[in-house]
């Protein structure tokens, strides 16, 4: 952490210079669009522009803060709300500093905040609604005789309904975010995901210890969405899922999930959200994913995870 003879403080790390093209500046440029953007925070259309002549502290470059053809002066600079999620990015001699790492952390917080928020509401509002509407159409169902059988059957249809309509929000609510994972971890939810889902799966766990909680969310959407997309267009007879805790070579653990069903294949991230929303996911924690989907099949999702052991 440094602090400016103006009392600003902000933390650096050096990496080397953003090179175009590549997936860190894909990441910084995402995140500088996920950001948002602090008032008075000025973006012009400029090549960086490598402006030395600023000393602050110890002969740390502040003047210009570039990123291909975007620039932040010192005084945007200076007008930032450094505890907002937002990406710092600092010249330094020859290379640029940045809090991406911290950045990315908060945006993901800040989702997961928003997600229980959302999970709250549904819950207490529309889910308490749809129980009352679903109940009092049964009451009606059951007790109304001698109505004409178009109406009988209208009634039972929008009982019917509303029994579906129930089931799907409380299967979106759980979605979002499930509280089993906080009260019994990852096991537990991962066995009632698995046993809830109409095709037969083998799950096997080895997961000797909790893990942080945006891994286990993480682990969890991966196991949910494989088996949602397995059961909606694999056509699959049965899927395998393994979730495990693995060395690795740096000394750090590893998380493994992978789900394996044995449809027709053919899973393309580009024609819908789930799989891309996967990925963004497994990326904002820094780990990996491999999708293997010939046509015919089978279809293997494969995500590692860091965690340590
Ligand atoms: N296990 C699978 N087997 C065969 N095809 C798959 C499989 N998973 C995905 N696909 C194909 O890849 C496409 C993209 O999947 P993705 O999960 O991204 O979107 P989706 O399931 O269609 O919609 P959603 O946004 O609700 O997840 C699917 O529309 C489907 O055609
Ligand atoms: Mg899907």
């Amino acid at each position: 952490m440094r602090t400016s003879p103006s009392g600003l403080r902000w933390t650096e790390c050096g990496i080397p210079p953003i090179v175009p093209g590549t997936l860190e500046e894909r990441r910084v440029v995402q995140t500088l669009a996920a950001a948002r953007q602090p008032p008075g925070l000025q973006h012009r259309q400029r090549a960086p522009h490598p402006d030395h002549d600023h000393h602050l502290g110890r002969g740390l470059v502040l003047s210009t803060i570039g990123l291909h053809g975007r620039y932040l002066n010192r005084t945007t600079l200076f007008g930032l709300d450094l505890h907002r999620p937002w990406t710092l990015l600092v010249l330094t001699g020859c290379g640029v500093a940045l809090l991406l790492a911290a950045s990315r952390a908060d945006l993901v917080a800040a989702a997961d905040a928003e997600r229980r928020r959302i999970e709250r509401d549904l819950h207490d509002g529309t889910q308490q609604r749809l129980v009352s509407l679903a109940m009092n159409l049964g009451i009606t169902r059951a007790s109304t005789t001698g109505l004409p059988d178009s109406a009988r059957e209208a009634i039972e249809n929008a009982h019917d309904e509303a029994k579906q309509a129930l089931s799907e929000l409380r299967d979106f609510v759980r979605g979002l975010h499930p509280a089993v994972l906080d009260d019994l971890g990852l096991d537990a939810a991962l066995s009632g995901v698995t046993a809830r889902c109409p095709v037969p799966v083998r799950l096997r766990t080895d997961l000797p210890q909790r893990l942080p909680d945006q891994i286990e969310q993480v682990a969890y959407f991966v196991v949910s969405e494989a088996l949602t997309n397995a059961v909606k267009h694999a056509e699959a007879s049965t899927v395998e899922a393994d979730v495990r805790q693995v060395p690795s070579f740096s000394g750090r653990g590893r998380l493994r999930v992978v789900v394996r069903d044995d449809g027709r294949g053919g899973a393309r991230p580009d024609r819908g959200s789930g799989l891309r929303g996967l990925a963004q996911r497994v990326a904002s924690v820094d780990g990996t994913l491999h999708l293997d989907s010939p046509l015919g099949g089978p279809t293997t999702i494969r995500v590692e995870l860091p965690c340590e052991l």
